[in-house]
């Protein structure tokens, strides 16, 4: 049988987690739920990290035992995760014994083969990462990664040879292409490497609150070879139970956000390696949920962060979740803001999802006496049939790549495509005419059954949806859940006569603060409650000149940002095509763009234009082009970017 292994970081209980911590573990949440659903044997683990001086001085500054401290908002975040409904199999916490023991036995071993020595060590510390740097490593003094200020350390430690696998991390990374997920990702850890690896302090002699040396007992290990060796002590790797190591390792995915990933793709296969062991299948580096106008990293030490159980609180579990999977696409970073949050549940789940269940059930009420009609296949048409199968395969290929949200937006446009069916049939119509009684039959089986299989794809993602669907088709709420997805997954399994139960709106529309909101213009695509008048429920839409008008929410799905151009040059054997290299934030990027015959790679460093940012990436003469800059042509042919006035402004945020 199939099985899948997948671990989330684990976190730091210094203090209370936020939406970020939130984003990874429902992510990881989505894809162990997706596999149970194909029936794979999963195991997905989660835990915290608690050892360390970060936590030991965040416990000593309210005046509690370390121990004392972890425990209460341990508490707190199993509660966090029950809210989401985070569905873990096991959950580690790294001052557990069955925890402590096996890391002791990890260093023991390392260091009866010589691969842990003991050294002196003179550099700088990273408390908030728990990071040592080398002087020469040091931004401006401070710390490379985070920019925070490092305290001067000075000790006897013990040392991992971590030089020693360097080579041996290079080859298995070169044979195993899937190894680092996302691509860009691995480019970056591969040039790391290459820079040459220095052996790594595992032993903190200053520090009190952690895990005891096995050979030295003034020291205690330090917390990266602790934490890391969570994913398999939790398995019980190293004792007589150890039946779920032997089933599930290696892992088949690290989930992790990308600055942690220097970690889970060097230090721990080198230790992985030192101890025998095989490596974890894959390890994916996340982007970030930033936050704000200046998108910065939401995290714990800055404050900046948005609390996940008002936002539940506030808005319900299953647009939270689907926040969370369909916002930012996976992999890359996005900033977060309530009013993108407002607009994401009204657009998608509002409008889109709520209003085709809304207007389905209305539909076989009115004109079908509230049963699923028995169709004649041969007086219908297969548009949502065809286009069912394809989403289904893109969507199970996606979540196979880990890209969540493009299997989100897959069953998305299945659900759009059948809102766009019904303005097309115009079933009311087809109602008036006796002659197109089978037709008319057709149509409503096709929605319904639309409807049937949305609910089973959105099991993954949402905890109530799926069951509210399939309640409101009549169906057993229980069983979208169950049946095997070989069968709840293949067009035409809604059995005819089957009686709708039409029930509330799934997703009510939030109003947004009048104050604060944007413009957004609120017509209802379709009356949801139960006595609404049967009439088409069409939005008539006067005839405009040009283009026709939008909704300031259709408007809004264009994500355009501010993007530099850092470096550009010609694409080879394509006269009208340049490659631009953008920064967009903390984002890289990489476009092909058309207007070589109007620019030169030298003219356009260093210019901030306008980038379509989620616009599908697409080969251009084989080159990736991840977006689209904005650009005017004049009739005469001239063509002009749209660049920003203000040759100083950030890259980054959003242009609305
Ligand atoms: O690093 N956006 O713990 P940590 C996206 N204990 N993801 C975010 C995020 C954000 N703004 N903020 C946090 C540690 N995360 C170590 C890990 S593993 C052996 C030890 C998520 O509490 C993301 O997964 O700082 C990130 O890697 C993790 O939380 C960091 O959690
Ligand atoms: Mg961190």
């Amino acid at each position: 049988m199939t099985k899948f292994y997948i671990t989330t970081p684990i976190y730091y209980p210094s203090d209370r987690l936020h939406i970020g911590h939130s984003y990874t573990t429902v992510a990881a949440d989505a894809l162990a739920r997706y596999h149970r659903r194909r029936g794979h044997e999963t195991w997905f683990l989660t835990g915290t990290d608690e050892h360390g001086q970060k936590i030991e001085r965040a416990a000593a500054n309210v005046g509690k035992t370390p121990q004392q401290f972890v425990d209460e908002i341990v508490a707190w975040i199993k509660d966090l995760w029950k809210a989401l409904h985070i569905s873990y199999d096991d959950f580690i916490r790294t001052t557990e014994p069955r925890h402590e023991q096996a890391v002791q036995k990890i260093f023991k071993q390392l260091f009866e083969k010589g691969d842990i020595y003991k050294s002196s060590y003179e550099g700088w510390y990273c408390t908030p990462c728990e990071t040592f740097w080398l002087e020469g490593k040091l931004k401006e003094g401070n710390c490379p990664d985070c920019g925070r200020p490092v305290e001067k350390t000075r000790e006897e430690s013990y040392f991992f040879r971590l030089s020693n696998y360097a080579d041996r991390l290079l080859q298995h990374i070169d044979e195993n292409p899937d190894f680092i997920q996302p691509a860009s990702r691995r480019n970056e850890m591969v040039a790391f490497i290459k820079q040459g690896l220095e052996d790594l302090c595992v032993s903190r002699s200053t520090v009190k609150w952690g895990i005891p040396v096995p050979v030295d007992e003034s020291q205690v290990i330090y917390v990266w070879l602790d934490a890391l060796s969570n994913y398999i002590t939790a398995l019980g790797w190293g004792t007589e139970q150890d039946e779920k190591y032997k089933k599930f390792w290696p892992a088949d995915v690290h989930l992790v956000g990308k600055e942690i990933m220097r970690f889970h793709t060097i230090i721990w296969p080198c230790i992985l390696m030192a101890a025998g062991e095989p490596l974890p299948h894959k390890v994916f580096g996340h982007g970030w949920l930033l936050f704000g106008s200046g998108a910065e990293k939401m995290s714990k030490s800055k404050g900046n962060v948005v609390d996940p159980f008002i936002l539940i609180e506030k808005y319900g579990l299953d647009a939270v979740r689907y926040y969370l999977l369909r916002e930012v696409p996976f992999g890359s970073d996005g900033t977060y803001t309530e009013d993108a949050f407002v607009l994401r549940t009204n657009v998608d789940l509002a409008n889109d999802l709520g209003n085709l269940l809304s207007r389905t059930t209305q539909m076989v009420n009115k004109f079908a006496g509230g049963k699923v009609p028995q169709v004649l296949p041969e007086a219908g048409d297969d548009i949502l049939a065809s286009l069912a199968d394809e989403v289904v395969k893109e969507y199970e290929a996606a979540l196979d790549r880990l890209e969540l949200s493009t299997a989100v937006v897959a069953l998305m446009k299945l659900v759009q495509r059948a809102n766009k069916y019904i303005d097309e049939q115009a079933p009311w119509a087809l109602a008036k005419d006796p002659a197109q009684a089978d037709r008319l039959a057709n149509v409503l089986y096709n929605l319904a059954e639309t409807m049937r299989l949305v609910g089973v794809l959105l099991t993954p993602f949402l905890i109530h949806t799926p069951e509210k669907i399939w309640e409101q088709l009549g169906l057993d709420p229980a069983a979208v859940r169950t049946e095997p997805w070989e069968q709840a997954t293949a067009w035409g399994a809604l059995p005819a006569g089957t009686e709708i139960r039409r029930g509330n709106p799934l997703f009510p529309r939030i109003e947004l603060d009048k104050e604060a909101a944007p413009k957004v213009e609120t017509t209802p695509a379709a009356p949801a409650a139960p006595a609404a008048p049967a009439a088409p429920e069409v939005k008539v839409t006067e005839p405009v000149e040009g283009v026709a008008q939008i909704e300031y929410e259709d408007f809004a799905r264009v994500e355009l940002k501010v993007a530099k151009v850092v470096a550009c040059e010609k694409v080879p054997k394509a006269d009208k095509l340049l490659k631009l290299q953008l920064e967009v934030g903390d984002e890289k990027r990489q476009i092909v763009s058309g207007i070589a015959q109007h620019y030169t790679p030298e003219e356009m460093v260093g210019k901030l234009i306008i980038l379509v940012a989620n616009l599908k990436p697409k080969a251009l003469r084989g080159v990736e082009s991840h977006g689209m800059l904005l650009a005017a042509t004049a009739a005469d042919g001239r063509l002009s970017l749209v660049t920003l006035d203000k040759l100083d402004f950030p890259s980054g945020p959003r242009v609305k």
